[in-house]
């Protein structure tokens, strides 16, 4: 699948695009089918909120299940990634996050390239986010939320905070998001289940707790140019991959027609 013209110049614009319902409700059904298993596995990879037990997210599920090994390939997805970013790309991460109902913690501003480039020493943010929504998305069950146009300005300061959720993250301060929503505004974008959010590498975003009783499952497939892979290897393979082969796509009805 490639986007429009009109398309990849919102992308540049904007560090963002929302692809409505591009997966089916049958194909989100596939997934969604292995979700329950994989949050309910005590292993390292699937990581708990502050609580001990409610489920944030699970990483590498592309490795122990069939169906996310499927669309971790999948054409619609990897296509147009290799579209903007000019080439075949590699999976640098994979993950499922739960923001489960009522239970689900906040994830505070941040950049993901930031961690990329001082975790994992990613050598330029020529890689991005692909977010596919397992659940409706709404304003009530802690939608993302970005900064457009803030992947125009690079890899901005962070501190590493280690105490406001049980995952680690290079987090922005108030000030910074003050000062780039001033200028820029904020956009919390909304979909139906099978919609897909591609976004920078570099794009400020964050996203709410999960007050309601809807939970907010979102797989997230951070892909990155093959050229530009990691060099730095201080964490896990699980969180950061060390397999730098450009992903060979399966047929597009891979998920309900699988061979
Ligand atoms: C992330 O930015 O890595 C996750 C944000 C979310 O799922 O709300
Ligand atoms: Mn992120």
């Amino acid at each position: 699948m490639q986007l429009s013209e009109a398309q990849l110049a919102d992308f540049e614009d904007g560090g963002w695009i929302l692809l409505k319902e591009l997966f089916s409700p049958e194909e989100v059904a596939v997934l969604m089918d292995d979700v329950p298993r994989i949050f309910a596995l005590r292993r390292e990879e699937v990581v708990r909120e502050k609580d001990g037990k409610t489920p944030r997210t699970a990483f590498a599920a592309q490795y122990y299940s069939e169906p996310f090994r499927r669309l971790s390939r999948h054409p619609r997805l990897v296509e147009p990634v290799s579209q903007i970013l000019g080439g075949p790309v590699y999976v640098h991460q994979f993950k499922i996050n739960a923001k489960a109902a009522f239970d689900g913690d906040v994830w505070q501003w941040h950049q993901d390239y930031g961690t990329w480039s001082r975790d994992d020493g990613m050598p330029e943010a020529r890689a991005l986010n692909i977010a596919l929504f397992l659940e409706d998305v709404t304003a009530c069950n802690g939608p993302l939320m970005l900064i457009p146009d803030s992947h125009r300005d690079g890899v901005l300061g962070a501190g590493h905070d280690r105490a406001t959720t049980s995952y680690p993250l290079w987090t922005l301060d108030q000030e910074t998001v003050t000062a780039l929503a001033a200028e820029k505004g904020m956009v919390a974008p909304l979909g139906k289940a099978g919609s897909v959010l591609m976004f920078h590498g570099n794009l400020v975003h964050g996203s709410p707790g999960n007050m309601s009783p809807y939970s907010r499952t979102i797989v997230y497939i951070s892909a990155c140019h093959v050229d530009n892979h990691i060099r730095k290897f201080q964490r896990p393979e699980w969180i950061a991959h060390r397999d730098f082969t450009a992903i060979d796509c399966l047929p597009d009805d891979c998920l309900t027609a699988p061979n």
